[in-house]
């Protein structure tokens, strides 16, 4: 199911911040193998290193964005700064399988603003995002292994992933989008000197990069990808 150029761009933007991150919240029983990926990376830096993850070795000096430059952010993308913040390593790990969401982040003729969850956001839901409670009740505790599993999994990664991404950037004050997912819309207003996502109210907390083709928006919770 994975291509080469998902496998190919995984490797490019992966992190050993994502590597520690995201590795061991996937350690779990009915863990889907395309979860697993990671795994087979080797850590990339040291784990305990100050400052900004950096790229690995093997990607290309042109992907190396001015993070945060304030600017169009010339030639770089979202795809190339999503990996950077660890603090979102594990919405990045959602987004790098799911290929469509990989692909639009790439596409620097499509804007989009990200909605990335903190990692102690998507740690908290009571259920991880790729676990259906219906599915359970349908196929049991296996109903995300083998092949009809996994792709269920990814379906319902995929719903998470696209709940977090509005298909605009710039993104006004008070715009209702609907989101890539296309359930649900959504807009963000300013309230007491915060910038409030809604419906929800979910806090934003920083902007972790604005690029030719959007902006990262750190967020402090979940949409609602029901
Ligand atoms: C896409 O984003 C860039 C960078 O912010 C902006 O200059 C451009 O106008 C946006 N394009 C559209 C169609 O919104």
């Amino acid at each position: 199911m994975k291509s080469t150029l998902l496998s190919l761009f995984a490797l490019s933007v992966a992190t050993s911040a994502s590597a520690q991150l995201v590795v061991p919240f996937f350690r779990n029983p009915s863990v889907p193998h395309s979860f697993d990926r990671n795994h087979d990376q080797a850590p990339l830096m040291d784990p305990l290193g100050p400052g900004p993850a950096i790229p690995p070795s093997g990607s290309s000096p042109s992907t190396d964005p001015p993070v945060g430059s304030g600017g169009g952010g010339g030639s770089v993308v979202l795809s190339d700064v999503m990996g950077r913040d660890r603090s979102i390593t594990l919405f990045a790990g959602f987004i790098r399988d799911i290929e469509s969401a990989s692909l639009r982040l790439e596409d620097a003729s499509r804007n989009t603003t990200v909605l990335a969850p903190l990692n102690s956001a998507v740690e908290k839901l009571p259920r991880k995002p790729w676990e259906d409670p219906k599915e359970y009740d349908t196929f049991g505790s296996n109903a995300y292994e083998g092949g009809d599993g996994r792709e269920r999994a990814q379906r319902n990664i995929r719903r998470f992933v696209e709940a977090h991404l509005v298909p605009v950037s710039p993104w006004k004050e008070g715009e209702k989008v609907k989101t890539v997912g296309g359930d649900s819309e959504v807009w963000w207003e300013e309230k007491d000197g915060r910038k409030l996502i809604q419906p929800g109210g979910i806090e934003l907390v920083d902007v972790a990069g604005e690029v030719k083709n959007g902006e990262v928006w750190i967020i402090k919770g979940v949409l609602n990808y029901a």
